[in-house]
């Protein structure tokens, strides 16, 4: 499960400026566990402030014309300081609304992440700042032994249930940590030190199914915009457009990406056994077997 760090001795706070500029001045690496671990102190530093969240809200508010204007998250995300060019991290808070919340019945569990077991393609630390904090169910399990398809069974190890309470300090670790989110009891925020980094996408983030024994779909964290813009260029994107599409179906970096290629170049095609022959040359000859697996379900759900 996430690292602990005990951060318990650490009664002083300091304010949200004075903890970016130490942040920044530390250097830290984010990709690496025990440099991210070194500046737990700076966030517990952070969450002992009391005061900060809210007054840094109402500064937000007090201009709601830039009041989060570069907040790509859904509602329940609050950037507190932004991804920036100089900066390898930025700073939020999450809002975990509790079982009985109106607000969560509304919306549904799943969009709160509540109920969806998932692991992370990243390091992060996090703390608990407000309220008793959601549950987790954690688990683990060696990224390297998975290809990556949907359906693909999983050797899960279950650690444990336990809150992010006040005052926790934790380290999630990159393609290891796996917890399936329960509803906080009441309304409940913590503090995140995310790295922002060009390539965490590279590697997918995975959604598990409820019992944690199979992959249920990959996440590509930041591209959710290239299906459609590969349907697009297979449409009207002309001779230029199919070449760029059988590279990325056949050289693609993100796996996940050469099969929407293939999905994009079949979807334009007039006959099943053209659709086929794509799927073929492409998807389960392809080099990677995670492409080959989502190939071979394709060719079952189109009754190929
Ligand atoms: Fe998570």
């Amino acid at each position: 499960m996430p690292v602990e760090i005990n951060c318990d001795q650490i009664n002083e706070s300091i304010g949200l400026d004075e903890c970016y500029e130490q942040l920044i001045d530390s250097r830290f690496d984010c990709n690496d566990i025990e440099s991210f671990k070194s500046v737990a102190p700076l966030l517990k530093r952070l969450n002992n402030n009391r005061t900060f969240l809210a007054e840094t809200l109402i500064n937000e508010l007090s201009t709601p014309a830039t009041a989060q204007a570069k907040n790509h998250y859904t509602p329940q995300v609050l950037l507190l300081k932004a991804p920036a060019k100089h900066t390898n991290f930025f700073i939020r808070a999450n809002i975990w609304l509790a079982q009985q919340d109106p607000m969560l019945q509304l919306a549904g569990e799943k969009s709160f992440y509540y109920h969806v077991p998932h692991d992370h393609n990243f390091h992060f630390l996090t703390s608990g700042y407000l309220g008793p904090g959601y549950l987790s169910d954690y688990y683990e399990y060696d990224y390297f032994s998975v290809d990556g398809y949907p359906g693909e069974p999983v050797d899960m190890t279950f650690v444990k249930r336990s809150a992010l309470s006040p005052g926790k300090v934790m380290l999630y670790r990159a393609h290891r940590d796996v917890h399936n989110q329960l509803p906080a009891d009441e309304l409940s925020v913590s503090l995140n030190i995310m790295p922002s980094m060009m390539f965490a996408h590279l590697r997918p983030q995975y959604i598990f199914n409820a019992q944690c024994t199979h992959i249920e779909r990959t996440v590509t964290t930041s591209n959710s915009s290239t299906e459609p813009a590969l349907h697009l260029i297979a449409r009207c994107g002309g001779q230029k457009g199919q070449e760029f599409l059988e590279h990325v179906a056949k050289n693609g970096v993100i796996e996940e990406d050469r099969f929407r290629a293939i999905k994009a170049i079949t979807a334009a095609l007039p006959d099943n056994s053209s659709r086929f022959e794509v799927i073929r040359k492409y998807g389960l000859n392809a080099n990677s077997t995670m492409v080959q697996k989502m190939a071979q379900y394709y060719v079952e759900q189109l009754s190929l």
